[in-house]
């Protein structure tokens, strides 16, 4: 399709939606919000959104009951009124009874990987605005399917994702846009986080994490369904809370892209190990073969010539971190151990602690929200994720992570895994913007509304 052929039926798109939904056709006060899945995220969300007098939470979805009735008591606890459910039954297509423009505003969806692309298609296709946790798809062709479904009908859709509004990672984004390490070289993240208790537990309702080696449907909540991923997938499965920042301080699909990827995945022992040494060799689970190497190192080229790296590190003993780094011709800042050197400001060779500059180069967002966010999950951010939806869903603006981010940061996943089969392959990245990156400009959290 032609820019400007596209560029007009995305806009009529818009334009349909908005008269269908009043609250993007009037800019509204209030939004009415339904949320699918209300397991271990989908009520922290929930937290989130009760808690806000814009929002009237006017449905929920999961087919545990116990997941449902958990959030149910949130709403109550809360002092909200009790809002529609439906999946009580087990129906795994109940969701889709509630993505009605004329009855909700926004749907969020919180749910296992390989459902968020067929709910977000159906969302949109209601016209009903999309929420959507890290992941917009599994196969490369969801990728497409997502982002080809918002160019048709215009909805918006955001990616939830959260570590883009993280205190120190906002504040880098300010020391990166008022130059403070000069031009932008290099950048690292990833997802590093020893997940092992989370894909195992013995099934238990409400005990989430750990206390056995069961999964899929023996398992509960994560377990039921994530850890079945690492038993037939090799890749950078979790992309998103690492590619988000270093996509934002890079401007991606804002005058700069990924071109090339490749990925190396190592052997595959933490997972076979942690089954081994908590259920005994006899379990059944310790026969299992797992595809997922314990460490999965992805490289993307950049058109403006930095590179990132991204390490998936989730099968072995460790303690969380994302691992960022940025890089540029003036310095650098790795979160790891809280510090970065600025040349002609830092001691020569020398670390400096973060903190000063954290409290000097504090977000307009932090600034006005702290208080606020500080109780909120993952240490304020998910505040911000949430809000940020919902303000720009309110106001009609467009979604500050929007359908280009969503695709190219989550599509990493299939594009590292066909890397890894073809033997480590440099492969081209695909351009899901169809030429636009070249004149969008960023948009991404220039003040204190989202
Ligand atoms: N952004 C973050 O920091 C963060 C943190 C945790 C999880 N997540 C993401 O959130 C999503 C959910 O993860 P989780 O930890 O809540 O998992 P979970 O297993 O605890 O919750 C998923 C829920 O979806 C429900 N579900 C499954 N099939 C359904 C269907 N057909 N209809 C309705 N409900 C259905 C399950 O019953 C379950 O309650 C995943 O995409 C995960 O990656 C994001």
């Amino acid at each position: 399709m032609q820019r400007r052929d596209f560029l007009f039926s995305s806009l009529a798109a818009a334009g349909a939606a908005a008269a269908l939904n009043p609250a993007r056709a009037a800019g509204r006060e209030r939004v009415r919000i339904a949320l699918i899945g209300t397991g271990m995220r989908g009520q922290v969300l929930l937290q989130e959104l009760v808690r806000r007098d814009d929002v009237e939470v006017a449905a929920l979805c999961d087919i545990d009951p116990f997941m449902l009735n958990r959030a149910l008591g949130q709403v109550a606890k809360a002092g909200k009124p009790k809002p529609r459910t439906v999946g009580e039954d087990g129906d795994a297509q109940a969701w889709r009874k509630l993505l009605d423009a004329s009855k909700i505003d926004g749907v969020i969806i919180a749910t296992p990987w390989e459902l968020h692309a067929q709910m977000a298609i159906a969302a949109m296709e209601a016209k009903v605005t999309v929420g959507c946790e890290v992941v917009a798809g599994v196969t490369l062709q969801d990728h497409w399917d997502v982002l080809n479904t918002q160019l048709k009908t215009g909805t918006p859709y955001m990616l939830l994702e959260n570590v883009c509004y993280r205190r120190d990672v906002m504040a880098v984004l300010q020391m990166v846009r008022a130059g403070l390490f000069g031009e932008l070289v290099h950048m690292q993240g990833g997802y590093q986080h020893d997940l092992r208790a989370v894909k195992f537990n013995a099934g238990v309702p409400g005990k989430a994490y750990g206390g056995g080696v069961e999964f899929g449907p023996k398992g509960w909540s994560e377990a039921r369904w994530r850890t079945e991923h690492s038993v037939r997938r090799n890749g950078e499965l979790y992309p998103s809370h690492g590619i988000g920042p270093c996509a934002m301080y890079a401007n991606i699909h804002r005058g700069n892209r990924f071109t090339h990827i490749n990925a190396f995945a190592t052997k595959a022992r933490g997972l076979h190990g942690y089954v081994e040494a908590q259920g005994g060799k006899s379990h059944p689970n310790a026969a299992v073969k797992f595809a997922l190497g314990d460490v999965v190192t992805t490289t993307l080229a950049c058109e403006n010539g930095e590179t990132i790296i991204l390490q998936h590190d989730t099968s072995l003993p460790r303690p969380y971190s994302l691992g960022f780094r940025v890089q540029g011709t003036k310095g650098l800042w790795m979160d790891v151990n809280k510090s970065l050197h600025v040349e002609g400001i830092s001691p020569p060779h020398q670390w400096e602690p973060f903190q000063p500059y954290q409290d000097k180069f504090e977000h307009p967002l932090w600034k006005k929200y702290a208080a606020t966010a500080a109780s909120a999950g993952h240490g304020g951010m998910d505040f911000f994720v949430i809000h940020s939806f919902i303000e720009a869903l309110k106001a009609s603006a467009p979604m500050p992570i929007d359908i280009f981010d969503a695709v190219a940061w989550s599509a990493i996943t299939p594009l590292s895994e066909q890397s890894i089969a073809s033997g480590f392959k440099t492969l081209e990245f695909p351009d899901f913007t169809g030429g636009l990156w070249k004149t969008r400009k960023p948009i991404f959290a220039f003040d204190d509304r989202y």
